[in-house]
């Protein structure tokens, strides 16, 4: 069996200040104009292709899951210390999800993504499932790039390879065949600008953040690492899931597990795909104006001799006169302005806010 794992318990500071610390952004309805639900509410249509799905969250957002993921199981982490810890605790319980004696397979989907093509992301969802299920490797999923990105992770690929695949058809007239995948070389999270370029001419594939293995997997890769306490708090007879947290730091998997990992693998993510993370990205999932200014749902805007920008708010109206490059956000009283190139900073806006009270 299949069990997504959807993650929502992070910030989303760097969407300030449509983010706020009771609205992150996976609750937030952005980048598509014709569908008004949230992040999270979109990302738990696309898990359909598992066979249970688990919302993992912090506790202050706990409350506010089942409006967005009815259908789901919400598993509420003792504390929130970022995506390795999270995602530790929500394999343990993806076992109990399903029952049994057979191993699922996990799917971790961040709920920050712009998907548009539904049928091609399932379709490579089930082959990594396959791969994971197949090989006992940490399935990462690779995106090519279009741009030396610091925001992402980086995977350098090695050896191509195959896993045979068994259709699980007892008549034998299913889909037989071969899943493709490559070798997990090495894995780079968040690079300096000048290193993503080097990456990018080399051939590396982004990290899309969504992974696929088996508990067992994930257990024994991550045994050896800083979250090493928190698995051997749950993977035993008497699992303490308050004990594990409080025993590791915050740290995300990439940091964590991935760029430690010596059995992963990489399957090419055949779906077009944008972490909707930081404000630049809405310039490339909306449709924009003859001079390239982009508006989300939401806010209005009249540009004047302006061009390439990105507007964002709640029921605003922003003029945009003879400026360029700039994403302009107005949400409650408060507004940012920041060039597009420099969006991943707004983060440390959202510190020296949180620093001044
Ligand atoms: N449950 C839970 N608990 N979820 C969390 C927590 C937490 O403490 N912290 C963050 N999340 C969720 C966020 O809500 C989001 O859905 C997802 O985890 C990923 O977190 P981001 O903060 O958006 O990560 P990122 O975009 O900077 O980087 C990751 O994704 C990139 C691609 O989108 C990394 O995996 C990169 O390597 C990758 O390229
Ligand atoms: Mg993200």
């Amino acid at each position: 069996p299949v069990v997504a794992v959807i993650l929502a318990g992070g910030t989303g500071s760097r969407l300030y200040p449509a983010s706020r610390s009771d609205r992150p952004k996976q609750f937030l309805a952005l980048g598509d104009p014709d569908d008004d639900r949230s992040l999270l509410a979109r990302t738990t249509d696309r898990a359909g292709f598992a066979d249970a799905t688990l919302v993992a969250t912090r506790p202050e957002f706990a409350d506010e899951v089942p409006e967005h993921a009815p259908d789901a199981e919400i598993v509420v982490e003792p504390a929130g210390k970022d995506t390795g810890p999270a995602i530790v605790y929500a394999t343990h319980r993806a076992c109990d999800a399903v029952g049994g004696d057979e191993e699922p397979v996990v799917v971790v989907l961040p709920a920050d993504h712009h998907v548009p093509d539904a049928d091609a992301f399932e379709a490579t969802m089930e082959r990594g499932a396959r791969v994971a299920a197949g090989t006992d490797r940490l399935v990462a999923f690779g995106v090519e790039p279009t741009r030396s990105a610091t925001g992402y992770g980086y995977i350098e690929p090695g050896e191509r390879r195959e896993t045979a695949r068994d259709s699980g058809d007892a008549a034998g007239d299913g889909a037989d065949g071969a899943d493709g995948y490559r070798d997990l070389a090495a894995f780079h999270e968040k690079p300096g600008a000048d290193t993503a370029g080097e990456y990018v001419a080399a051939g590396y594939y982004w990290n899309a953040g969504i992974f696929a293995w088996t508990p067992e997997a994930l257990f024994e890769q991550a045994r050896d690492t800083p979250l090493g306490p928190l698995v051997d708090a749950l993977d035993g007879p008497d699992p303490d899931p308050e004990a594990g947290f409080d025993a590791v730091d915050a740290v995300s998997i990439d940091y964590a597990v991935m760029e430690r990992a010596d059995r992963a693998a990489v399957v090419p993510a055949a779906f077009a795909w944008d972490d909707l993370g930081a404000w630049d990205a809405l310039e490339r999932v909306l449709d924009a104006d003859g001079d390239g200014n982009v508006v989300d749902a939401g806010a209005e805007a009249l540009a004047v001799d302006a061009a390439g920008n990105v507007v964002a708010g709640d029921d605003t109206h922003v003029s945009l006169v003879g400026v360029d490059g700039l994403c302009v956000v107005a949400y409650d009283d408060r507004v940012l302005v920041v060039p597009k190139d420099d969006a991943q900073r707004v983060r440390d806006a959202v510190d020296r806010l949180k620093d001044s009270g």
